[in-house]
């Protein structure tokens, strides 16, 4: 089943919690949640209190993208704070195997990514421990940005070798992902689509939530 995770990235700010909960009824399977912190990546998004705060208002699923330096220095309190999935960056975290198990030995789900520049192979050595495997599709920082098409062959290296081992892990992509590019990326293995603009700007949050599952 294909999961879509709009990015409140492209939402209107001023009225988050109502915009978390109309993808929600728009048929959204969980909501993503870019934290940024201006070194990892050059932007600042939003942090601890932002999430905090939604926890209460949504019970959706919290899909937590943190785009930050070292990021085991705040896995935990990220979790404490309301995130379901975590996911950080293999490129900013020396010891990732170690943050995967301190993320699920609190509770929540471990995710890795990598930047676009990043090799498939990287993750490798630890798709036994982790839940899903977010591959950007752009170069991280940024919503708006255009999908960058050789990042879909390293999904299918992803998903090629996570056959080959029999796994389940989730394969996500984030990053310019649109109706009309959605279904190469489902072909290519993934099966959990973040998209921004394609959800927050579209004037039909429900079809374009439809068309992204490929309906
Ligand atoms: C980019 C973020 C993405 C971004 C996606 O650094 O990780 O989640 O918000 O936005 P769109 O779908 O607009 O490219
Ligand atoms: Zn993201």
């Amino acid at each position: 089943m294909i999961k879509i995770s709009p990015s409140v990235l492209a939402c209107d700010f001023t009225k988050l919690g109502e915009e978390v909960s109309d993808i929600q009824k728009c048929g959204a399977d969980m909501v993503h949640l870019d934290v940024m912190d201006g070194m990892f990546v050059t932007n600042i998004s939003f942090g601890l209190p932002v999430i905090e705060a939604l926890r209460k208002k949504s019970d959706m699923i919290f899909d937590v993208h943190l785009m930050i330096e070292e990021p085991s220095r705040y896995a935990k309190r990220f979790i404490d704070a309301g995130a379901d999935i975590l996911t950080f960056h293999l490129e900013a975290q020396k010891n990732p195997g170690e943050l995967i198990d301190l993320i699920k030995s609190n509770g929540a789900k471990a995710s890795l990514s990598i930047k676009p520049k990043t090799p498939a192979s990287e993750v490798f050595p630890y798709l036994e421990k982790c839940d899903m495997i977010l591959v950007m599709t752009v170069e991280p920082g940024y919503g708006g940005q255009a999908l960058i098409p050789e990042t879909l062959e390293k999904v299918r290296e992803i998903k090629a070798e996570i056959d080959r081992r029999g796994l389940n892990v989730d394969i996500q992509v984030d990053g310019g992902i649109t109706p009309a590019n959605a279904n190469d990326a489902i072909n290519a293995g993934a099966n959990v689509l973040v998209a921004g603009s394609s959800v927050f700007k579209a004037e039909d949050r429900r079809a374009a939530i439809d068309a992204l599952r490929g309906k």
